[in-house]
């Protein structure tokens, strides 16, 4: 959750200094990236996980940047009371909520025949449920913002993480539960759009291609060819890495991004115009 007015001066001064080595890992998630995007930008933020514990990172980069106030609550965003409580905590910690990045995510990699209902049932829960009631939240405490200036009067910026998934099926990789799953956040991106845009909530979408993270590592451990396939496919000739989603981020929270609203942007290196 950033702090609008703090992103606003600071966007001018933009550079995309960070490294993937400012980070311990190798992956990790692209959460952690979009964070850091938003401190580096004065912005304070609420992080929602389900880790018993943040990651390493999360406090390094509360320690570089702390003019910024980073919580952390370890929450299964899939558990209504718990991130009601949550939310009720961040309320409480910094009195608003401005902007939401709504980036929890499961993928379940195999084959559309093999599918047990058990875990497309927790795909669902998690990257459709789990986003839709986490999102409502975030809004609710937005629509109580107070308004600010001018004729158009911003209560706040959702942006939902969505996929490269949801725009092209992936061939040599069993996706397709986890497509149907992320396609709810495409539909919740049109609906929300219009039905809060009058009263001053944009809600837009980023949708990564193939990024190195925990989630793609553990996709081409198992499968070494997977990591040929997202490379050498992709126009650009390289997965993605999270810093190719900070300014996106801190763009659609910004109030550079005023007159944006419904907008999905595919970052993939090229990957949803075509494959190589
Ligand atoms: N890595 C990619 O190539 C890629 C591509 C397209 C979209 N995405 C999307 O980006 C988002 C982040 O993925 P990532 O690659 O960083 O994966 P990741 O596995 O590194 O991170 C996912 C995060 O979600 C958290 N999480 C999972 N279930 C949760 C739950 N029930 N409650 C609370 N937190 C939960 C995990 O703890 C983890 O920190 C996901 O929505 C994913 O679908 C990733």
């Amino acid at each position: 959750m950033a702090s609008q007015s703090a992103i606003q001066e600071s966007l001018q001064s933009y550079k995309t200094t960070s490294t993937v080595d400012d980070f311990h890992s190798g992956g990790d998630g692209i959460g952690l990236a979009l964070v850091k995007a938003v401190v580096e930008f004065g912005g304070h933020v609420a992080v929602i996980d389900y880790r018993e514990v943040p990651h390493l990172d999360l406090c390094e980069i509360q320690d570089l940047h702390k003019e910024s106030r980073v919580k952390y609550f370890s929450v299964d965003i899939t558990n209504e009371m718990l991130v009601t409580k949550a939310f009720d905590g961040i309320l409480a910690e910094f009195g608003r909520i401005d902007g939401v990045i709504a980036c929890a995510g499961v993928c379940v990699e195999k084959p559309f025949v093999d599918h047990t209902w058990e875990e497309v049932v927790r795909l669902q829960m998690v990257n459709s449920v789990g986003l839709f009631f986490a999102v409502q939240l975030a809004v609710k405490a937005m629509l109580k913002n107070q308004p600010t200036s001018g004729d158009f009067t911003p209560k706040g910026s959702v942006i939902l993480i969505g996929s490269i998934a949801t725009e092209s099926g992936v061939e040599s990789q069993g996706l397709t539960a986890y497509s149907a799953s992320k396609g709810a956040a495409n539909g919740l991106l049109r609906g929300l759009a219009v039905e809060l845009a009058p009263m001053g909530i944009r809600v837009n979408m980023i949708s990564p291609g193939h990024t190195v993270t925990d989630m793609s590592i553990s996709q081409f451990t198992n499968r070494p060819e997977l990591a040929m396939i997202m490379r050498n496919a992709v126009p650009m000739g390289r997965m993605g890495d999270r810093r190719d989603l900070k300014g996106a981020a801190v763009y659609f929270l910004s109030d550079a991004s005023l007159y944006t609203t419904g907008s999905n942007l595919v970052i993939s290196g090229g990957l949803h115009a075509g494959r190589l």
